[in-house]
């Protein structure tokens, strides 16, 4: 069988079972990927293509999933601006936006581009190797997002002050020039991995529910329509994937008109009621909550029944542009296991 059907649910045309994938299905939860980074660090993993592409079938082969995603991290693009990275305890920049004159360090620009190329390069192998029935995602992260970690430093829980900080610079103009310096760089990028393979590349904007919608339809939103049609421009017609947390109907509503494919959504949504009122302008992933993977297998299954059941009950036009998921990554320490049974009652009830 070599239908495609996470392209199919992307074009709101999938007859067959919605295709299912993670954010974060290769990472710290899997013993496959435990192996490699006891032997490698994290930075090798992503920039070392065979073992970037070595990382990605991890949970292809294991769990079964319908799409693979690029094993990389959104903070590279910061590193080729000039801000260091390293993942010693987390993510490490070597310094952070904190004031005006920290956005005037930061390099910017297409050239940059060159130094993501390990994507690619990754990109290329796992094309490759992919069987045809299977989609390939790319990513990279929002502004919006790449700038709060920017000011952050760290992937410390965003404390006050920085949160504070972060705020203002959406009126200082630091996020203004920060957007100068990044976004030819990182339409550059998406355009990079689409070349390079990937069938659509998705969006992660992690930190748009930190901004009212107001503020998000005035600062995040003419950024990331910036990216969106310089993206468009270099590569038409390939499809995006936006994903925010803790967002909203009146946060979604501002995205209307954008060259988006599909939104991602969190737990905290409603699927059938998200699929019945927005499936018809945008595909629609997610949304189960990671946290239910902790749960007793049983449990688990009694609860992944009860919301595959709503949306079966749904006239099947809508789950055409289905695709499951979470509605963010899979955890640290989730037990394998969990996985395991989720991808059997998706294949099981979908099929
Ligand atoms: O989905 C996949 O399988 C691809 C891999 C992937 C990683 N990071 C690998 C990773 C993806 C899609 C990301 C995206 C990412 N990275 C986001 C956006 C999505 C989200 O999670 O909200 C953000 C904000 C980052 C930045 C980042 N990188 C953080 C906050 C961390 C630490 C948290 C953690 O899970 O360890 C990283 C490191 C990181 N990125 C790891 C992995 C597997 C762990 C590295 C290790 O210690 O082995």
């Amino acid at each position: 069988m070599s239908e495609n059907i996470f392209k199919s649910a992307l074009n709101h045309s999938n007859e067959g079972r919605p295709p299912v994938w993670f954010m974060r299905q290769a990472g710290r939860y899997h013993s496959h990927y435990q192996r490699l980074r006891a032997a490698n660090s994290f930075i090798d993993l992503c920039k070392k293509p065979e073992l970037a592409c070595e990382v990605t079938f991890g949970p292809l082969d294991d769990f079964g999933f319908d799409a693979g995603i690029l094993f990389s991290d959104i903070l590279f693009p910061l590193e080729a601006m000039g801000m260091g990275l390293n993942f010693e305890e987390g993510p490490k920049l070597d310094f952070q936006l904190r004031e005006r004159a920290d956005v005037a360090r930061l390099k910017g620009g297409v050239a940059l581009a060159g130094h993501l190329d390990f994507q690619a390069q990754a990109l290329r192998l796992i094309r490759a190797r992919l069987p045809a029935d299977k989609g390939l995602i790319g990513f990279v992260g929002a502004p919006l997002t790449l700038y709060y970690y920017a000011v952050e430093g760290s992937h410390q829980n965003l404390d006050r002050s920085v949160k504070r900080s972060a705020h203002e610079g959406l009126r200082d103009g630091r996020f203004d020039s920060f957007c100068v310096k990044l976004l030819d760089l990182l339409a550059q990028n998406m355009a990079l991995q689409a070349r390079a393979g990937a069938d659509c590349v998705a969006l992660f904007d992690t930190c748009a529910g930190e901004l009212t919608p107001a503020e998000y339809r005035a600062t995040a939103v003419p950024a990331l329509q910036a990216v969106l049609e310089r993206f468009a421009q270099l590569c038409p017609g390939v499809p995006v994937v936006y994903y925010s947390k803790n967002t909203g109907a009146r946060h979604w509503a501002e995205l209307r008109g954008l060259p988006i494919a599909c939104l991602g959504i969190d737990w905290n949504h409603d699927l059938p009621t998200v699929l019945r009122e927005w499936s018809g302008e945008f595909a629609i992933q997610g949304n189960i909550d990671p946290n239910w993977l902790f749960l007793e297998p049983a449990d688990l299954e009694a609860r992944l029944r009860q919301v595959f059941a709503s949306v079966l009950a749904l006239p099947a036009d809508i789950r055409r542009a289905w695709v499951c998921g979470l509605g963010h990554g899979v955890l640290p320490k989730t037990p394998e296991h969990n996985v395991r049974l989720f991808l059997r009652i998706q294949k099981e009830m979908f099929s």
